[in-house]
């Protein structure tokens, strides 16, 4: 089986991106699968690597050659998706795993492109793609299925600009502290805690750079806690981590997650009762449906430590695959081991 290892990306999280490939080709099944590389620039220009040549230096990330040959994915006459370079014959692949996060990568854009090639892919479709990259939307649905959320407002740059919303309702509606995320976005991109209302202007500036559209959210006095869900049937759900940032970095923060080596601890299992590990278990498989997920999701959420609720904070179809990423981890510590993980991943997209 030839499994097409889609890297880079034109997000944000370009660079978390090259880290999880880097994990992800480590641990396929060599036996099983012919991996093929195949990277996305900041441009958005693909490119079919020589696996041996960007795995030969890589440790955590994986490399763009930049000489390596330009690439598109196309429908053949057959009907079935080809990786076609610019001068030289098209190349047969079965199956895409898109080792991508963030906008036009986990976000529903790229699964259209797959689905219009018919080009089998590991992961959720368009619709749960484009649903969990959103953070607004995401909330609103889980809402619906009844999953618990935290307080909190999204409004557009215009709603904004054109007086529609103003900082003066926000501080109305919402106590300190706040965090303001940009809507579309992973790995705390673009996100603020605000502990003044003096600095919500300036910290709602930034994250429109990233997005149209921006979340207020209540902040919590919460522990963190993740789920791992494997699909199936009926899905496998993994037990709960919790992670602990770093007392010096205000929150769970980029800087946190991947540039600091201690930015955070792992507790993992996490330190539930075992009526809480089941309800966050549960929650995350009703949020995984709510959602309509395929393959996989890691889904986030708070434990307030006043009132013992979880509330959802936000699902993740293409969550990190980095060597120090919760999803791979806590299949592994649920008795999935990495490489199986992978192999079951690529038999789903298969199915
Ligand atoms: N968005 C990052 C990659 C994550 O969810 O792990
Ligand atoms: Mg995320």
């Amino acid at each position: 089986t030839r499994v097409a290892v889609l890297y880079g990306g034109r997000s944000g999280e370009h660079e978390v991106s090259l880290q999880s490939a880097a994990s992800v080709i480590r641990h396929l099944d060599r036996d099983r699968f012919e991996v093929v590389p195949v990277s996305i620039d900041k441009a958005g220009r693909w490119q079919r690597h020589d696996l041996r040549r960007i795995t030969q230096t890589a440790d955590t990330a994986l490399a763009i050659p930049p000489e390596s040959p330009e690439v598109r994915l196309a429908q053949g006459a057959d009907g079935r998706g080809r990786l076609v370079p610019l001068a030289g014959e098209p190349e047969e692949v079965d199956v895409v795993f898109p080792v991508l996060h963030g906008p036009l990568c986990e976000d529903g854009t790229l699964q259209g492109l797959l689905e219009l090639t018919e080009v089998a892919y590991v992961g959720s479709g368009v619709l749960a793609s484009a649903v969990g990259m959103d953070k607004d939307v995401t909330k609103r649905l889980a809402g619906l299925a009844g999953i618990p959320i935290a307080p909190y407002r999204a409004f557009t740059r215009r709603a904004y600009e054109g007086g529609a919303v103003s900082v003066q309702e926000i501080a109305a509606s919402l106590r300190l502290p706040v965090f303001v995320k940009p809507c579309n976005m992973g790995s705390s991109v673009g996100i603020h805690k605000v502990k003044e209302w003096d600095a919500l202007a300036a910290a709602l500036d930034d994250a429109f750079q990233y997005d149209v559209k921006v979340l207020v959210e209540q902040g919590i006095d919460a522990r963190e806690i993740e789920v791992a869900v494997l699909d199936g049937v009926p899905p496998f759900v993994s037990v709960a981590s919790e992670l602990n940032p770093q007392p010096h970095h205000d929150f769970y923060s980029y800087a946190a997650k991947y540039l600091d080596p201690e930015g955070a601890s792992v507790d993992l299992p996490a330190k539930l009762t075992p009526e809480q590990m089941e309800r966050v278990r549960a929650l995350a498989l009703e949020a995984f449906a709510a959602l309509e997920c395929s393959g996989l999701a890691r889904v986030d959420f708070f434990l307030d430590r006043q009132s013992g609720a979880f509330y959802l904070n936000e699902v993740n179809t293409l969550p990190g695959f980095t060597a120090i990423s919760m999803y791979p981890k806590m299949m592994e510590a649920s008795g999935v081991p990495y490489p199986e993980l992978l192999t079951r991943l690529v038999e789903l997209a298969l199915e």
